[in-house]
């Protein structure tokens, strides 16, 4: 497939980034987007989300022709689907905008087509689409390639993870994964591994599931030497001093869009056998709730002591250290449910966001002046200074970065 014109479905924090760097190549490629903002702004040469070098990228594959946005999608060679896969009632997989996105090219398909997944899916979703093309396109079923590619990057460095992570393509048959293998060679630098369509699948909620697994291992082992009355800092840094031991630190919970999310499309399509994983989310999901009945307990010890409710400062919201993002954040859960409680008064700090919706934002400087109590929810930056305090309030929260 010479100089492939592209249709990338869905322009957020994934398909975005990933069109204009095959944009950048000098491949014409067509945005789609079901939101006319978006699709306003990036004609525009302007971008509707933070990611670094993102808008200087956008900017300049849109003012030479590279990269236009649309509200429909067109024939091209290649369609993309990096469109939403959120959880839906009882932690299910939504895949509905997978399929409506598929549905979407459905009468431009043509003989030699690729059509990539890169939406994080549950197990058996590309072959799924694949029937769905077939059967309305079956005139296409010896000559369309379909396969899925997961997505692995970190948020802040999109743009140089794009080109330099190792990517693992499956497509449903071998040469769908070789016509995938070929169309990802434009622009990726890093490794480019072969498998089937539903390995990866599962390799992608597998990395995820890992990171959460570990993490509750933390996060148990904190519940426990609160108990035994044990610094669970301490301990972990003696472990890891084994040469075959690496436990990562315990926090506030586990946040964001996908390592608190991934791992129930394995639990829900292998409620059975999935008895660990299932377990992690527990464990990881229980531990903002845990943290806010121990900042309770010694805002009450504290009132006993002088007689009058304490002044607590809430130190970060984001759901990881030094970050603006607050999706999914066991730190907001745990300011949620201790403010307007009787048992203190609360100052919240978030030195990377200007606005919180649910209450106002105190600078931290002030709040460490005016508070009684400290409590690390993120480990943030500008909180390392005050770790000298932690000793006191350190069950409540991460003071390390993971
Ligand atoms: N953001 C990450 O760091 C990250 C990392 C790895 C994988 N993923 C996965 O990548 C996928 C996309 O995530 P994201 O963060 O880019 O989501 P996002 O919400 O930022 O962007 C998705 C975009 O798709 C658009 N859209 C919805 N339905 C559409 C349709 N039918 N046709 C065209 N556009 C449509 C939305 O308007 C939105 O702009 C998800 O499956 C996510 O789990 C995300």
């Amino acid at each position: 497939m010479n100089n492939p014109k592209v249709v990338m479905l869905g322009l957020g924090y994934i398909g975005l980034p990933t069109a204009a760097i095959i944009a950048s190549k000098k491949l014409q490629v067509l945005g789609v987007d079901v939101q006319a903002r978006v699709v306003d702004t990036i004609n525009a040469g302007g971008v509707h989300i933070i990611e670094p070098d993102l808008d200087g990228l956008v900017k300049s594959v849109v003012s030479n022709g590279w990269l236009r946005a649309a509200l429909k999608p067109e024939p091209a060679d290649v369609f993309i689907v990096a469109v939403p896969t959120p959880f839906g009632e009882e932690k299910r997989p939504d895949i509905s905008y997978v399929e409506a996105a598929t549905r979407s090219v459905l009468p431009l398909l043509r003989p030699g087509n690729l059509f990539i997944i890169e939406s994080t899916s549950p197990v058996g979703t590309t072959r799924k689409m694949a029937k769905i093309i077939f059967e309305a396109r079956p005139e296409l079923r010896e000559s369309l390639r379909v396969a899925y590619c997961p997505e692995r990057v970190l948020p802040g460095k999109v743009i140089y993870e794009l080109e330099h992570n190792d990517r693992v393509i499956g497509g449903i048959d071998a040469a769908s994964t070789q016509a995938a293998t070929d169309f990802y060679s434009i622009f990726v630098r890093g490794g480019l591994h072969p498998t089937h369509d539903k390995t990866a699948e599962m390799c992608k909620l597998t990395e995820n599931s890992f990171r959460d697994t570990n993490i509750a291992f933390a996060n148990e082992l904190s519940l426990i030497c609160d108990k035994a009355g044990i610094n669970v800092w301490e301990l972990i840094e003696l472990a890891n001093k084994h040469p075959r031991v690496k436990i990562l630190q315990p926090g506030t919970g586990v946040g964001g869009h996908c390592i608190a999310v991934d791992p129930w499309f394995i639990v829900s399509d292998f409620p059975a056998e999935a008895q660990l994983i299932r377990r992690a989310r527990l464990i990881n999901d229980f531990k903002p709730l845990w943290v806010v009945e121990k900042v309770k307990n010694a805002a009450l010890a504290f009132a006993l002591e002088h007689g009058r409710k304490p002044l607590v400062a809430l130190l970060g919201l984001a759901f990881k250290p030094n970050i603006d993002d607050l999706r999914e954040s066991p730190a907001v859960q745990v300011a949620l449910g201790l403010m307007g409680g009787p048992e203190a008064d609360y100052l919240v700090v978030e030195p990377n966001v200007e606005q919180w919706k649910h209450g106002a934002l105190t600078p931290l400087d002030e709040a460490t002046r005016r508070a009684d109590m400290l409590v690390f929810l993120v480990a943030h930056r500008p909180f390392e200074r005050l770790e000298q305090h932690a000793h006191e309030l350190d069950f409540c929260g991460a003071r390390k970065n993971r």
